[in-house]
């Protein structure tokens, strides 16, 4: 009787210094396992005297109740404080000054692409878009350019695979999806990405155009020339700007022209331009003996370059952020 007594004691205190669940656990199994302690005592029951077993079965029973009941609260207080340490690991200084999100911003080609179309939106232009995987249809042949013609070349021009389709190589072929849906007067623009086998200074393989296009009874040049300035005096914000038209070719306009700024004491082509053919407005059924028009085409990553004073064009691209959050 006076060893049940002692066994629950130490036991009692052995589980209140353990602050291990598994220890506990491997304590509890000392007493109140298989072979535990109470386990031999619940033994020799058998060899005690039939009027002594229910005293001695009873305290048997408390005994194991106050086991039971000492883990029980060992338990609860191994959980509790290891809530608490978590609770402290973790927990937000509230006084901390906040990190901040950090505010995106758009690429300065972007900036550039959205301050045009207001530009050119001023001044009645409407913008349309088209796909950047074209037909060789819109981008060569209705554009009257013949197949022995350079740009067709499998050297200058990403083809996928099959040679059906192609990166269209400029924005043109929107002129031509254009007026296949509108009718005369079409005054519209249309930026985009545009793919060529070119890179160095001011070549990227992947760049921007924008494509310019107004059809109507009497368009002629010196409204191309008139439009083209004042958009460019506008985009630049300078009156003095040097700009000149250096007669080119282009087999979807007739005459055609090349336009080329001052830049860094020397001309840098800005795009090309010119009267648009009587060919493509007949690709797409339209009069060309009552209707005519202009037609051009900019490259918006080189008047990105200007506006901006960069002089690798290439650094538009690299997406290096010491160089793109100078525009924002
Ligand atoms: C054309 O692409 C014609 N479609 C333009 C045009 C449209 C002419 C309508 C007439 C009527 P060109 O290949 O010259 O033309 O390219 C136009 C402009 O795109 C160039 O002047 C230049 O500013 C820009 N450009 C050309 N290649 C690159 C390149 N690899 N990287 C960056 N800009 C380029």
């Amino acid at each position: 009787m006076q060893d049940l007594e002692a066994i629950v004691q130490e036991a009692i205190a052995l589980f209140a210094g353990i602050e291990d669940a598994d220890l506990l656990e491997q304590a509890k199994a000392r007493y109140l396992g298989r072979s535990g302690a109470l386990r031999d005592a619940e033994k020799s029951l058998a060899r005690l005297a039939p009027a002594e077993r229910p005293v001695f079965g009873s305290r048997l029973n408390a005994a194991k109740q106050r086991l039971e009941t000492a883990l029980r609260e060992q338990r609860d207080r191994i959980q509790s404080r290891r809530l608490e340490a978590r609770l402290r690991e973790e927990s937000l200084d509230v006084t901390l000054p906040g990190r901040g999100s950090g505010t995106g911003g758009l690429h300065p080609v972007t900036r550039t692409c959205e301050r045009i179309e207001r530009l050119f939106r001023s001044m009645g232009f409407a913008v349309a878009d088209g796909p950047e995987i074209e037909t060789d249809y819109y981008t060569f042949t209705a554009l009257n350019q013949p197949e022995n013609h350079p740009a067709r070349s499998m050297h200058d021009t990403f083809y996928l695979a099959g040679g059906a389709h192609l990166l269209r190589t400029h924005t043109s072929p929107i002129q031509i999806r254009y007026m296949e849906a509108h009718r005369p007067p079409i005054k519209t623009i249309a930026p985009g990405r545009v793919y060529r086998v070119d890179s160095d200074a001011t070549h990227s393989p992947m760049f921007h155009q924008i494509e310019g296009l107004w059809v109507d009874e009497s368009v002629n040049f010196a409204d191309l020339k008139g439009v083209l300035i004042d958009f460019m005096k506008r985009f630049f914000e300078s009156d003095e700007l040097q700009v000149r038209f250096r007669p080119s070719f282009f087999p979807f306009t007739e005459p055609s022209a090349e336009i080329d700024m001052s830049f860094g004491g020397s001309w840098l082509e800005m795009g090309g331009a010119g009267m648009v053919h009587p060919h493509v407005l007949r690709n797409v059924g339209i009069d060309s003996e009552k209707f005519q028009g202009f037609a051009f085409g900019l490259g918006l990553d080189r008047l990105t370059m200007l506006r901006y004073g960069v002089n690798d064009l290439r650094l538009f691209f690299e997406n290096d952020l010491r160089f793109l959050k100078q525009f924002n």
